[in-house]
């Protein structure tokens, strides 16, 4: 009797140890990885008008944030993750757009076909754009998590696996990179931004001031106007989100998916090189449209 209570409690604090365990050990990252988020958070603090930026931290309940947009662009995955979390089960769906995508035919975006019930990252940012404006009459609780997800979805809606319903988004896709196995969803992600990363020693802030730079007075200057001029449309809300998703999509069959013609090649080679100026331009244009929506629609006073 007293054998078996021993064994009880030692089991009751072997199961507690291991409960534990399982709550604190991170997931894998899913999503452009933590480095491209945080890339674009950076860009968009750097755009933010003085009194705009003020605001974002006034909206922030969570402290952990620092006021900022870097690392609130990561909540959006975190609670993805957080198993019992209230927003984890039905937000999965609102990271991405299942495109048609026939690399041999053509790529293309349907709302109809590919975003039912808005469900999807188009209908997202449609909807948490019209929840942050305080026009619209939303409360401060509201308001705050809408800015997270916005935060992180207008990063996500330029990485083109995103925007992309062939292998489940590349993550049924698998490729070697730098010698390891992986899967193509995942390189675009997080390997690739990660060696892009190294050019800049490992440094968000440095990378994020190298594309701030490229976007006010280097080779992105001409063309960044036309990456956010939905945002002084009435109907931003509604056409901003569908006329990223199709930017986004157009790279899908000329480039992403041109794996399918070289089965077995590293990745991390020619296809690599062809890409930085792909992954530098679709970060620099998260961080921009995030930086002049928010100081678009933050401009409002109620
Ligand atoms: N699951 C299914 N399609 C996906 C996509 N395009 N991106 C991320 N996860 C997905
Ligand atoms: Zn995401
Ligand atoms: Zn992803």
């Amino acid at each position: 009797m007293l054998y078996t209570k021993k064994m009880k409690t030692f089991f009751t604090i072997l199961l507690s140890i291991f409960l534990t365990y399982l709550i604190s050990v991170p997931s894998p990252v899913i999503a452009w990885g933590e480095e491209g988020h945080e890339t674009v958070g950076q860009i968009a603090q750097n755009f933010l008008q003085p009194d705009i930026a003020r605001k974002v931290a006034n909206l922030f309940q969570d402290k952990s944030f620092g006021g900022k947009l870097p690392l609130a662009t990561l909540w959006a995955d975190d609670v993805k993750k957080k198993k019992g979390s209230p927003f984890a089960f039905w937000s999965a769906p609102l990271h991405f757009i299942d495109t048609l995508d026939d690399p041999g035919k053509s790529c293309s975006v349907n709302m109809e076909r590919d975003c039912p019930d808005a469900r999807c990252i188009v209908g997202a940012i449609a909807n948490y754009t019209t929840q942050l404006d305080c026009t619209n009459g939303y409360d401060k609780f509201t308001r705050d998590f809408a800015l997270r997800f916005l935060a992180h979805f207008i990063g996500d809606i330029t990485q083109p696996l995103h925007v992309s319903g062939r292998e489940k988004g590349g993550n049924g896709e698998t490729v070697t990179f730098d010698g390891r196995r992986g899967n193509l969803h995942s390189i675009w992600d997080t390997q690739m931004v990660e060696k892009r990363l190294r050019d800049f020693g490992s440094d968000i802030v440095q990378y994020s001031n190298f594309l701030t730079k490229e976007i006010q007075s280097g080779k992105y200057a001409s063309e960044k106007d036309s990456w956010v001029s939905c945002i002084s449309s009435p109907k931003a809300a509604t056409l901003c989100p569908l006329t990223w998703a199709i930017d986004t999509n157009a790279i899908n069959c000329p480039f992403v998916w041109s794996v399918d013609k070289k089965p077995g090649v590293d990745l991390g080679g020619d296809y690599y090189q062809a890409a930085v100026p792909i992954i530098d331009k679709q970060i620099a244009k998260g961080g921009y449209r995030l930086g002049v929506l928010l100081n678009s629609i933050l401009s409002k006073n109620c």
